[in-house]
């Protein structure tokens, strides 16, 4: 035995995430406030819950690609909001969740020494993904300095003659940083010079602030044939539990995760599927009413952190995270979680779970009341006290 005992060899890189780790801590200290969570704290809007209720009685397999009139729905959806038009037919699939759709669109695109960039710090999912592959990930930093988006130079010095896939997550998590125009036209013209795939995670694209826009990777010139769009109905519904995902990409990539997709999962459940067609046709005054709150939310955190000593934070502009720099602390971020979770009861995820430039940071999810937050920050405060070094 090598010490893997009976796992597989090609699971021996893969760590368990310190979300997780997090989590388990939180059940020893069960009065403690979770800042931890990724999930919106609001229920689906009724006309969803109440479709699902509705389709109950549809207890068969669908296909593979999804319900037709969920993907056709979709269609609709990538003309209206980015104006691309994408086959239902052979264009769209629908995943369990967002992160089926980055397993199968890494899984489907990258060969066995294959690079892949990813954004570091970055959803926990993209690293094992590309390692499940047998590709290699290749971190891009996005650094604090630069409003945690990529440095187009330092892109481009690590792009090497194996990098295959970039991936890309705005409005990004764990950061809360979103992409100018100009921004994401620079990234898109790398990806067309060097013959990139883009696997552009939109998660969170309904979940903006100040007026910032979204824009979709695909629809810059050269790109709509090289880019797979990861979405999910996670985020904008507050249906994470649905497990409902999708992609948008050129035929090729797509029937390619339709081959792993089917040996997989084979569909996903029925009845989630009509509960996500009655998201996307009913009313979305839910998805704004959700953000106006997380708006509010957000400004608390940031002017409450700011004023924190020890904290430093960039005000975010997407997604319900905020990323402040703890370095006035140190201590390593895993170590600070540990001891505001067992001293303050408030927990949060150490920046290092999102990568080694995660480190530094923790991330703080408003995805809790505001009374909830306004009473994890003075308990913060309280302990931030102690903690900082005396000087
Ligand atoms: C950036 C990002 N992408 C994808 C996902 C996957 O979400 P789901 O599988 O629920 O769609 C998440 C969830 O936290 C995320 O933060």
């Amino acid at each position: 035995m090598d010490g893997v005992g009976r796992k597989a060899l090609r699971l021996r890189r893969l760590k368990p995430s310190g979300i997780r780790r997090m989590f388990a801590s939180l059940r020893k200290v069960p009065d403690a406030i979770s800042l931890t969570l990724g999930e919106p704290d609001f229920s689906p809007p009724e006309h969803v819950l109440q479709a699902f209720t509705e389709a109950k009685k549809q207890s068969h397999y669908t296909p593979n690609l999804g319900i037709p009139e969920l993907r056709e729905a979709l269609s609709r959806k990538a003309k209206r909001d980015y104006g691309l038009s994408y086959d239902p037919e052979n264009e769209i699939i629908v995943t369990v969740g967002g992160t089926e759709a980055i397993f199968l669109a890494l899984f489907a695109t990258v060969n066995p020494g294959d690079e892949v960039l990813i954004p570091d710090p970055g959803f926990v999912c993209y690293e094992p993904n590309v390692l499940f592959a047998g590709g290699t990930p290749v971190a891009v930093p996005l650094r604090e300095e630069n409003g945690f988006k990529h440095s187009v130079e330092e892109v481009r010095s690590l792009i090497t003659d194996k990098s295959r896939v970039m991936i890309l997550n705005f409005p990004n998590n764990p950061t809360g940083s979103t992409l100018s125009y100009d921004d994401a036209a620079e990234l898109a013209k790398i990806a067309v010079e060097h013959d990139l795939i883009v696997v552009s995670d939109e998660v969170y694209e309904k979940i903006l602030y100040d007026g910032m826009e979204h824009h979709c990777l695909a629809t810059f010139p050269g790109m709509r044939e090289r880019t797979i769009v990861i979405n999910s109905f996670s985020k904008t519904y507050a249906m994470t539990g649905y497990r409902v995902g999708y992609a948008y990409g050129p035929e090729d990539l797509i029937q390619a995760m339709k081959l792993v997709h089917q040996y997989t999962a084979a569909c996903v459940n029925g009845p989630a599927q009509y509960a996500a067609l009655a998201a996307l046709e009913g009313s979305q005054e839910p998805v704004r009413e959700m953000v106006r709150e997380f708006s509010r939310r957000r400004d608390l955190l940031y002017s409450r952190l700011n004023e924190i000593e020890g904290f430093e934070c960039m005000l975010p502009k997407g997604a319900f995270y905020v990323f402040p720099n703890i370095k006035a602390f140190n201590m390593p971020s895993e170590e600070l979680c540990d001891k505001f979770l067992y001293t303050a009861k408030v927990a949060t995820v150490p920046g290092s779970a999102f990568g080694k430039y995660g480190e530094g940071y923790i991330r703080l999810s408003y995805a809790t009341s505001y009374e909830k937050l306004e009473e994890a920050l003075n308990r913060l405060e309280k302990a931030s006290r102690e903690l900082l070094p005396t000087s």
